[in-house]
């Protein structure tokens, strides 16, 4: 009995566990996955987004969209969280064809990294060569106000897990990722120009990864100050990995959405979260609107 569940625990670490008794390697269950949203919609997006707290609403409005819930799709985890919808996207907006995670799964629900990251590998597999990965996120740096927009410029990874711990397969990607340019500095470059030609206000700074769910006490958000960290969140990081793992480029926008534990001495609540992403939520939508007409007349995609 035992024997059988390590055995099982260990097939699913190898990314070998069976799938309707048939036998899948991760790259098998990622290609499984394409394959069947492929069936729900011929579409080729050049562009994944994955939206956090607040942000879902921007899929409602591309055009011609064809929405598939993850339950639907195999191999995708659930999410569970309150806002989260829990569907894919596809559609074109200004014109880029695009597919966007409504919701995401996070480690602090059960899930591995490797689990948690599994539907942005999905997204490099349909076609997607730019991840654009948003989150909210708690600020560190304590000039910056709740609202405020922060481009990712680098991480620290703090999470417990890593989404490419196990075997590696060859034909996702290299054993050991180069992560010197995980957020694309040309992208990063392109979207400083846009806000600023939009005269839409943004930071730019380091994203650190706490596995949560409890909010950061004052003395982690302390340690993660000297870290060098300017905001702090609970997902991101591993869906970052697999796609630099897999070839795309990346972007990353956090939602500062409160100060950090500690900063104001006052008590962090969820409502608080939503909130905050809800307010900012028109501004947020209009700079990826202009990241996507960027993305397109600048050529970044092939
Ligand atoms: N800490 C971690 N994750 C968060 C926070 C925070 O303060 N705010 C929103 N997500």
């Amino acid at each position: 009995m035992n024997h059988d569940k390590g055995r099982a625990d260990e097939r699913r670490e190898q990314g070998t566990e069976s799938v309707d008794g048939l036998p899948a390697t991760l790259y098998d269950r990622v290609h499984a996955a394409a394959q069947a949203i492929r069936e729900r919609s011929d579409f080729m997006p050049k562009v994944g987004l994955i939206l956090g707290s607040g942000l879902g609403g921007f899929a409602e409005s591309f055009d011609t969209p064809v929405a598939i819930d993850y339950g639907d799709i195999p191999h995708f985890p659930r999410s569970h969280v309150v806002g989260h919808k829990g569907r894919l996207v596809l559609g074109t907006r200004g014109g880029t064809c695009c597919v966007a995670m409504q919701g995401r799964v996070h480690m602090y629900e059960g899930h591995s990294a490797a689990t948690a990251a599994f539907p942005a590998r999905v997204l490099v597999a349909l076609g997607a060569q730019v991840i654009i990965v948003t989150n909210a996120a708690g600020g560190l740096n304590p000039t910056w106000q709740p609202g405020t927009l922060m481009l990712i410029r680098d991480h620290i990874d703090l999470l417990r897990d890593h989404a490419l711990r196990g075997p590696n397969d060859e034909r996702l990607g290299p054993r050991f990722p180069d992560m010197t340019h995980a957020y694309a500095p040309e992208l990063r470059s392109l979207v400083r120009d846009v806000a600023d030609t939009a005269k839409i206000p943004l930071q730019e700074g380091v994203y650190v990864a706490m596995p949560g769910p409890t909010y950061e006490t004052p003395a982690e958000v302390r340690m993660l100050q000297t870290l060098g960290a300017d905001a702090t969140g609970m997902s991101t990081v591993p869906e970052v990995c697999v796609a630099r793992h897999m070839g795309a480029r990346v972007i990353g926008i956090s939602c500062i959405t409160n100060q950090a534990a500690g900063i104001t001495g006052q008590a962090l609540s969820h409502e608080e979260v939503t909130e905050t992403a809800n307010r900012v939520r028109a501004t947020f939508e209009g700079l990826l609107d202009r990241i996507l007409a960027a993305l397109v007349a600048r050529g970044e995609l092939r």
